[in-house]
């Protein structure tokens, strides 16, 4: 289990070395998310169209260790957005990662960019 959680490092603007085409914009719900794959990671995007910014994190929700965060909703907490498990409703700050209500390890997070309608994220590996 440690070693799946451990695949996943959140990666700084600055860091970032590779930027990976994931998809076109058209490819994602407004104000929802989709799993790409990139190497071994399956990494959550999600196109916040309420204030037309986009997110990227781990798929893997470290409550239960599954790939699941992608299908979950999003919405904002006291101005933070956020993305909640499908499954038991453990929430995570979009920006930082963070556990908003509880004590779980924050979740990776990625830089991401739109150019000529297409969806990079960024990796620093
Ligand atoms: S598996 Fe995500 S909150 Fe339980």
């Amino acid at each position: 289990m440690e070693e799946i959680l451990g695949k996943y490092k959140s990666t700084a603007l600055k860091d970032v070395t590779v930027w990976f085409k994931a998809a076109t914009i058209k490819d994602f719900p407004k104000d929802g998310g989709a799993c790409v794959k990139y190497k071994d990671k399956q990494i959550a995007v999600f196109n916040y169209a309420r204030t037309k910014t986009w997110y990227a994190c781990q798929n893997l929700c470290p409550h239960k260790i599954e790939m699941v965060l992608s299908r979950g909703m999003i919405g904002d907490d006291k101005g933070v957005p956020k993305v909640a498990c499908p499954l038991h409703k453990k929430t995570f700050s979009l920006e930082s990662g963070e556990n908003l209500n509880g004590d779980l390890e924050a979740i990776a997070t990625y830089p991401v960019k739109i150019e000529a309608e297409n969806v990079y994220i960024g990796f620093s590996e």
